[in-house]
């Protein structure tokens, strides 16, 4: 299954935020990648989170959301958006869903392959992000036996997404804060091959008792930091 990644295009109508972040660029970033996905013959896009930025007023954060949704959908490949930290501060989870017109990630099962979408936008305390209400570097799997149930119904080999990261060699302060009973619970399972992050923005690789963590480079900060995974 031929699969298009991004990270982090940070969207917003806004040149800079940051140091480093080019929000506006990310833009025609996102119209390059999906080109590359359509020739490519992917069957699926994964934004992996922080698609868009803050940029008040909110009439303002709706209407990128709306430019990103129509955008997205303008290209005959499906799309699934995983929450990352930045979507959470500017909209509400349904909001979010609503706006872009469905890219809510589902976990896929097909013979032999099986991809599980996880949501880490969560406090430590297990409350979940709010608009207004973020902390980068608080964050959490909540329902720990649920991913254990979701990795006993795979059968086949499983890829994880999602946006915080779990590789054990990322800084701590941009992990989950249950990241080692993550992995854990991963390595256990004995069927994950991999993990798609986001949220590093530098982007990393690294390989952990037989499983690989990949995190993309931010799109909002890089060139050509899209990916093609054939899995
Ligand atoms: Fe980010
Ligand atoms: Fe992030």
């Amino acid at each position: 299954m031929k699969i298009g990644l991004y990270a982090d295009p940070h969207y917003a109508d806004r040149e800079f935020t940051g140091d480093r972040r080019r929000n506006r660029a990310s833009l025609q970033k996102i119209k390059d990648a999906y080109a590359e996905f359509v020739s490519a013959g992917c069957e699926l896009a994964i934004c992996l989170g922080d698609l868009a930025d803050s940029d008040k007023p909110h009439e303002k954060e709706l209407n990128n959301l709306k430019l990103l949704a129509e955008t997205i959908h303008s290209y005959p490949v499906p799309t699934f958006c995983i929450t990352g930290n930045h979507d959470s501060f500017a909209y509400g989870a349904e909001e979010f869903y609503r706006v872009l017109g469905g890219c809510e990630p589902r976990d896929i099962h097909t013979p032999g392959l099986d991809l599980l979408f996880l949501d880490a936008c969560y406090f430590k305390s297990g409350k979940r992000y709010e608009r207004g209400d973020t902390d980068w570097c608080d964050t959490f799997l909540p329902d720990i036996k649920g991913l254990e149930k979701r990795l006993a119904e795979c059968t086949g080999r499983v890829y994880i997404f999602m946006h915080q990261n779990i590789d054990p060699q990322v800084p701590e302060v941009l992990r989950l804060f249950n990241d080692a009973e993550v992995r854990d619970i991963l390595e256990k399972s004995g069927k994950v091959k991999a993990v798609y992050q986001g949220h590093h923005h530098p982007g990393h690789r690294t390989v952990w008792n037989g499983i690989e963590y990949i995190s993309l480079p931010a799109m909002c900060e890089y060139e050509n930091a899209s990916e093609i995974i054939d899995i």
